[in-house]
């Protein structure tokens, strides 16, 4: 049988073999292309591309609406796509609330995906209102406050997010709620006052008086 070459398979749990070495080799040619996205069955693996590619405009956009996540190449717009319908119930399955967990390590593009995300549920929602233009433009506010210059992200999310989505029958997206949770490895960041931006300080300052003391030594 022919072997398939690399990077070009979308999802790498349809491999008759895998193993942390091969998901290395099959990313990196994926990458060498500027193919970011990759499936491993539910599971989008999202690699930083450190510059714009032209794969988020509206054309995307609509290519990647109520269709099959296997027709299309992978892409976070996918992601949402299915998150969607299966919200809805489409496909016969019942409607059920859905839940997507963004997850690596700093610099890795998380906030962004998150972006990607949220505005590709907006879209799919029709939710094209002044409103719900202006409650996507919050995030960025959000993020300018609790972000911080680090060695990794010049624009480092300081605070692990819970981004809350409702939807009223319709379905357009109703509420969009924004939780700053956890603050991330506080005696990492302490480490850099005095080299960060006033960002970090205002940060710092306003979570220093909930840290413990040998954490801010
Ligand atoms: N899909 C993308 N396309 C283009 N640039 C991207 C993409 N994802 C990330 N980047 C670039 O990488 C930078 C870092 O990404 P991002 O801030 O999302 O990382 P993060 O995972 O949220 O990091 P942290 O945990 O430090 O907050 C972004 O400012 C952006 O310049
Ligand atoms: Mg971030």
């Amino acid at each position: 049988m022919a072997k398939t070459e690399k990077g070009c398979v979308d999802d790498l749990a349809t491999l008759s073999e895998l193993n942390e070495e091969i998901i290395l080799q099959e990313l990196q040619a994926r990458y060498k292309q500027d193919v970011i996205y990759t499936y491993v069955g539910d599971i989008l693996i999202a690699l930083n591309p450190f510059k714009r590619l032209e794969i988020y405009h509206k054309n995307a956009a609509e290519r990647y609406k109520m269709t099959q996540k296997s027709i299309q190449p992978p892409h976070i717009f996918a992601i949402a796509d299915s998150a969607y319908q299966a919200m809805l119930g489409v496909g016969g399955a019942s409607p059920k609330s859905q839940c997507c967990v963004i997850s690596g390590e700093s610099g890795a593009g998380k906030t962004e995906s998150a972006k990607l995300l949220i505005s590709q549920l907006v879209e799919l929602s029709r939710g094209t209102s002044q409103l719900e233009q202006q409650i996507l433009q919050v995030n960025p506010l959000l993020e300018a406050f609790g972000n911080a210059q680090t060695l990794m992200n010049d624009n480092s999310s300081r605070f692990g997010k819970y981004i809350q989505l409702k939807f009223q029958q319709g379905p357009w997206l109703l509420v969009l709620r924004f939780l700053n949770t956890f603050w991330k490895n506080p005696a990492l960041y302490v480490k850099a006052v005095g080299r960060r931006t006033s960002t970090f300080s205002i940060t710092c300052l306003l979570v220093s008086p909930l840290m413990n003391k040998t954490s801010m030594d």
